[in-house]
């Protein structure tokens, strides 16, 4: 961390934004002047952006702290918002979704399509007894449905659960435990790396132990034979014969839109908790301000999944609330060849694209001629998220993609915050490398020490969001108590993000990543705890310690030091086995996103006197550094026995 810290403070250079791009920008300077004087004024103003059946009789109300309620008594519907608004205006033949499935087939859906299919999946769900209030799971590879789905849940007030199409049948299972979901919609697989890559086999072994489950509905995808069971309806079946015709009720500005469920620092996922006005309202304020979207004209491309909370964001409801046309992907970037986003890019002409720094530094890994071998010329706009982009992955963005001059937002937010807080407006801020500058206009962050003190420019400490904010999580599905202990308790009266950050000398904010027991794995959220938890599920496995170790390309990787039970063999090839089948049965248990990087076989674990496992040397041991201060450790000599015993693997 340090040896990063003091590149990111020698980074002095700095872009000011395209002068073309300044003078038609969606926002201007202005509108930090205009939250700074009334913030709720302000975020009114973007209220009104959206369609309302009913207005709010009150912008906030935080009477009770840290429980908000925005836009109260207002009434709305998102899925009229993202979707009849713009049929209605006469923009039903606009592109919503250009598709591309990883095969090459693709599909292009306008504003009407989209509509249409929202409104008959809709019917299709009401007929199958989901009424406002129920949990819907999803769990659906990158086609057009997992939006459609989304919306029509939106549409009658059902709250979907969308769970990556990567996590296993317990994460599934437990997901859908918690919500007590009572739908699961999925399809028979999708295209990962040139094959089929199938999920209903998970969402059966899921659903075998999910008695909320009353219902499967299952598009068919890669054609793949299946098994079939009473709880299960084909999409086509339900969705294509069901009417077109569906009238949006309004629901409620507080009325629960989604539960998502990310990491925390214990094994149990957090299942964080949106609601309608003011998630709807700054999702589509933030990808109007952030991305300078011009629905006319522009083609915009966020490369996430929509199992994240940037899919649901900036996929499904920040750009369709904005009537944008967007394209999506169904697959891998190197399938079938490492070219593939650019081939996109130049396809469908993209001016926008937002995108991972991991993916950004896998490019450079690739080669600068592979971007160079496309026609890039229709892109005006880059965006970063999901982790702190390194200067470096910075300027090659810049160079290679942006042709040395287009602005980049890095964005900092969360699955917590529900919409960007922290980036640069790109008609505005002068970017620098590696900083995501200043909070958004209506937010208000800062960096504190551990005493909750704001630090002076230059110096660093812990990110907070000092006032609540319209698309904030309202709390932890279930659990208020968890909610307040997580985020509200750190500091008096602000809320914590788990970030470690600095402010440099011109007050501009540089993230340096999370201060808990959460990974950043490729930009995806992973707990030690429960990378943890899965290998002491095994039965050669005694003892765990999970760290994340800096890598030139995930960001950070897992990495795992593992104590074996007694008898086991762990000597030469047994010992490599073991590995191989550990990581597997951290993939199998969690997805295979939480597979280690590395396991190692150790005898013992470095442990303080209170029996806290001192990560921090295990981290030196597994970024190959030499130790830090071992004074505090209960058994001083087992970091050597940990040095020599060391039995690694890939
Ligand atoms: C964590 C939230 C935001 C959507 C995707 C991730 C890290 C995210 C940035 C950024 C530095 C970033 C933070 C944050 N993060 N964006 N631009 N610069 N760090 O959502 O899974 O909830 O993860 O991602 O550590 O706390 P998430």
């Amino acid at each position: 961390m340090s040896e990063a810290l003091a590149n990111l403070l020698n980074e002095t250079r700095q872009f000011p934004p395209p002068a073309a791009l300044a003078a038609q920008a969606n926002v201007t300077a202005d509108a930090y002047d205009e939250a700074g004087a009334d913030r709720l004024a302000f975020w009114e103003r973007q209220a009104g952006r959206l369609a309302w059946a009913r207005p709010w009789d009150e912008v906030l109300d935080w009477s009770n702290p840290p429980f908000a309620k925005w836009f109260v008594g207002g009434q709305l519907n998102v899925a009229y918002n993202c979707l009849d608004r713009h049929v209605e205006a006469g923009n039903g033949d606009r592109v919503a979704i250009h598709w591309e499935g990883e095969p090459g087939d693709t599909r292009t859906l306008t504003y009407a399509d989209l509509h249409r299919l929202t409104c008959q999946a809709a019917n299709a769900l009401t007929d199958l007894g989901v009424v406002a209030g129920d949990r819907v799971a999803i769990y659906l590879p990158m086609i057009p449905e997992a939006a459609v789905a989304m919306l029509a849940c939106a549409r009658i007030g059902a709250t979907h659960s969308v769970v990556f199409g990567g996590f296993s049948a317990d994460a599934l299972s437990n997901r859908i435990s918690d919500a007590s979901a009572k739908v699961v919609i999925t399809a028979d697989g999708g295209y990962r790396r040139g094959k089929p890559s199938a999920l209903k086999p998970t969402v059966d072994e899921a659903v075998a132990n999910c008695p909320s489950i009353e219902h499967v509905l299952v598009v068919r995808r890669t054609g793949e034979e299946v098994a079939w069971s009473a709880k299960d309806h084909w999409w086509h079946e339900a969705v294509e014969a069901a009417s077109a015709e569906h009238v949006a009720q309004p629901f409620d500005a507080e009325h629960p839109l989604f539960i998502l469920y990310t990491s925390g620092t214990t094994a149990r996922p957090k299942g964080i908790l949106h609601t309608t006005g003011g998630y709807l309202t700054q999702a589509a304020w933030t990808a109007h301000a952030v991305f300078d979207l011009k629905p006319e004209t522009d083609v915009y491309w966020c490369t996430a999944d929509i199992g994240w909370v940037t899919g649901h964001s900036y996929i499904v409801y920040g750009p369709l609330a904005n009537g944008a046309t967007q394209v999506m992907y169904e697959g891998t970037p190197d399938t079938p060849h490492k070219g593939r986003f650019w081939e996109i890019v130049d396809k469908y002409k993209v001016s926008i694209l937002y995108t991972a720094p991991t993916l950004i530094r896998t490019m450079m890994k690739w080669g600068d001629d592979i971007p160079a071998g496309f026609d890039l010329s229709s892109l005006r706009l880059l965006g970063s998220v999901g982790e702190p982009i390194n200067p470096e992955a910075w300027m090659w963005y810049r160079q290679h993609v942006g042709r040395g001059e287009l602005p980049i937002v890095d964005t900092w937010w969360q699955t917590e915050t529900g919409a960007i807080m922290i980036s640069p407006l790109p008609g505005v801020t002068a970017t620098k490398p590696g900083s995501a500058m200043t909070p958004l206009p209506g937010v208000v962050a800062d960096v504190v020490d551990d005493q909750g003190q704001s630090v002076p420019n230059g110096g660093g400490g812990y990110l907070v969001l000092r006032e609540p904010w319209p698309s904030m999580l309202r709390t932890i599905w279930g659990d208020d108590n968890r909610f307040i202990e997580t985020y509200w308790s750190r500091f008096e009266g602000m809320y914590f993000a788990g970030d470690g950050a600095k402010k440099d000398d011109d007050g501009h904010i540089w993230l340096l990543g999370r201060v808990d027991d959460v990974m950043l794995v490729s930009g995806h959220n992973i707990s030690t705890t429960e990378v943890e938890s899965a290998l002491v599920s095994h039965p050669s496995v005694a003892e765990a310690a999970v760290v994340g170790a800096t890598d030139p390309t995930t960001g950070q990787a897992i990495v795992a030091f593992a104590i074996p039970r007694g008898t086991t063999d762990i000597s030469g090839e047994a010992g490599e086995r073991l590995i191989t089948e550990l990581r597997n049965h951290v993939a199998k248990t969690l997805g295979p996103i939480a597979k280690p990087r590395q396991i190692m076989l150790v005898p013992e674990l470095p442990k303080t006197r209170s029996g806290k496992i001192m990560r921090r040397l295990l981290r030196d041991v597994a970024e190959n550094r030499s130790l830090g201060d071992v004074t505090t450790l209960q058994d001083s000599s087992v970091m050597e026995l940990i040095s020599s015993g060391l039995s690694g693997g890939k």
